[in-house]
């Protein structure tokens, strides 16, 4: 299994330890907060807990990005033809976007609740700050049945097609895009080439799997 399939893995699982923490740090914010209770021990370590995950995921999602996607790649390689393609504009900006929102709240909930002068203070913001990161998050995850949708589990979960019937990710993913424009038909070639490549050596692991770069000869084609 290459570097890139293995952070990929990584970052898709890590997401149900980091959404546990947030259970977690809800729930014992939200009653810390309504019985004003004091900011304990337990609450600290559940609070830090939440940020060094989340700091792992950001930093799993930072490597994909700048360095193994191919469907960032596709992103940088050409951005106004990457905008009409829903996939690659979904990976390539909106979900690293969201996603860098949802850390910072993160991290401003960390700092403002330890400025908090008593316990029930201290439990409301870190109440609102993880609700409110959890909220943006929810809302730039590739849930299943999106267009850029992506397994619940990876290696396990399949998703249905757009016409309903069951298939991978992967099968779906290749399935799609139609765009007008020649900027975009172009990083679709690009992608779609990419997918065919990588399908042949692992099938229906992810959607776009290849684990390199676009080589220069592949941009020159397009
Ligand atoms: C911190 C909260 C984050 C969560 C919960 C999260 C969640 C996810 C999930 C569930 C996937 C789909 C994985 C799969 O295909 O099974 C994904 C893919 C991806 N994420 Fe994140 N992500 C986060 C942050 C980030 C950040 C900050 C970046 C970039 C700066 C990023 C970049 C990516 C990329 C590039 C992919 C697609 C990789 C590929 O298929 O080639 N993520 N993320």
């Amino acid at each position: 299994m290459s570097l890139y399939l293995i952070t990929l893995f990584a970052h898709s699982y890590l997401r149900w330890a980091v959404l546990a923490a947030v259970v977690f740090v809800l729930v014992r914010a939200f009653v810390g907060w309504r019985r004003a209770r004091a900011w304990t021990r337990i609450d600290e370590r559940l609070h830090v807990a939440l940020v060094g995950l989340t700091n792992l995921q950001f930093t799993l999602g930072v490597a994909l990005y700048l360095f193994m996607s191919p469907l960032s790649h596709a992103f940088f390689a050409d951005p106004a033809g990457a905008m009409k393609v829903r996939v690659v504009r979904f990976f390539g900006l909106e979900h690293p976007v969201m996603m860098l929102l949802a850390v910072a709240l993160v991290h401003m909930g960390r700092s403002r609740s330890r400025k908090a002068a008593t316990g029930a203070l201290r439990h409301r913001v870190v109440f609102a700050t993880t609700l409110a990161a959890l909220l943006v998050s929810c809302a730039s995850i590739p849930w299943p049945g999106l267009d850029h949708g992506r397994p619940l589990l990876r290696g396990t979960a399949s998703v249905r097609s757009r016409d309903g019937q069951a298939c991978s990710a992967g099968e779906r993913d290749r399935a799609q895009p139609t765009v007008s424009s020649e900027s975009g038909r172009r990083v679709v070639r690009r992608t779609q080439k990419s997918r065919a490549a990588d399908t042949v050596s692992r099938p229906a692991v992810s959607p776009i799997q290849i684990p390199r770069k676009p080589s220069s000869s592949s941009n020159a084609s397009t």
